[in-house]
């Protein structure tokens, strides 16, 4: 199978090809003294390589919202559910880019694990404002990696009786083909290392890049 930078994935990682652009780590440029990335945001020296640029993250968003917008068309707008805080950049990027209406809503969920992985144990630390009965749930997830919050999510919000539940999600790591959950809407598979920015963050830190980069070992280790 083919993406649409011409690359070549494994057979059955993509949920929709057209959609999904495979990001490899031949796709990372490193970071070296001279051009640094982060040093702009007060990062200097914190970044291994810069994985997806601003200009590859808007036009991928650009046609996310198109696809979302394709399949929607049902005169009540649909829910949006950004899942707090990762999601959201993306969220405000989405939304404004989605050629219909879409109301808003934010749940904060924190799942029990280590900083760089999660347990599947998920605990609501903020809930929804209002009832989901009967409507279409577009849950805006940052990135799928073992699948576990997702998986948790997506039926605790079915348990609401919305009417359907689907799932947008920026990024996706190799580890997320293992669990059965399914994420209809997928900007990017990216290889299995941590990454920063645009929302994701290592101990809070990074959120603020306007980008997606690898953060230096040296940082985490
Ligand atoms: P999962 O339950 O393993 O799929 O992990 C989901 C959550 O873990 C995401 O919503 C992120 O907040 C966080 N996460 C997973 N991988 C990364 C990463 O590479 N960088 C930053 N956060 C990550
Ligand atoms: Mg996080």
């Amino acid at each position: 199978m083919t993406n649409d930078h011409g690359q070549t994935t494994p057979s059955g990682t993509l949920a929709n090809g057209d959609l999904t652009t495979v990001v490899t780590s031949a796709d990372a440029i490193p970071v070296t003294a001279e051009s640094d990335p982060g040093a702009p945001h007060g990062y200097a020296g914190e970044l291994k390589a810069m994985l997806i640029d601003t200009e590859t993250l808007s036009a991928k968003i650009r046609q996310l919202a198109e696809a979302v917008a394709a399949d929607h068309t049902d005169d009540k707008p649909p829910v949006l559910v950004c899942v707090l805080k990762g999601a959201v950049m993306f969220l405000t990027d989405f939304v404004r880019a989605l050629p219909m209406p879409a109301e808003l809503e934010f749940m904060a969920v924190s799942s029990y694990g280590s900083a760089t992985s999660s347990s599947g144990v998920v605990r609501i630390l903020k809930d929804l404002d209002r009832d989901i009965t009967g409507r279409r749930v577009i849950i805006i997830e940052d990135i799928v990696d073992s699948g576990l919050t997702l998986s948790w999510l997506r039926k605790n919000l079915d348990s609401r009786g919305a009417s359907s539940i689907d799932v947008v999600a920026l990024l996706r790591k190799p580890a997320a083909v293992k669990t059965d959950v399914h994420v209809k809407y997928i900007g990017f598979d990216i290889p299995s290392e941590f990454v920063v920015g645009y929302g994701l963050d290592y101990a809070e830190r990074y959120r603020d890049l306007p980008f997606v980069g690898l953060l230096a070992e040296h940082m985490y280790r």
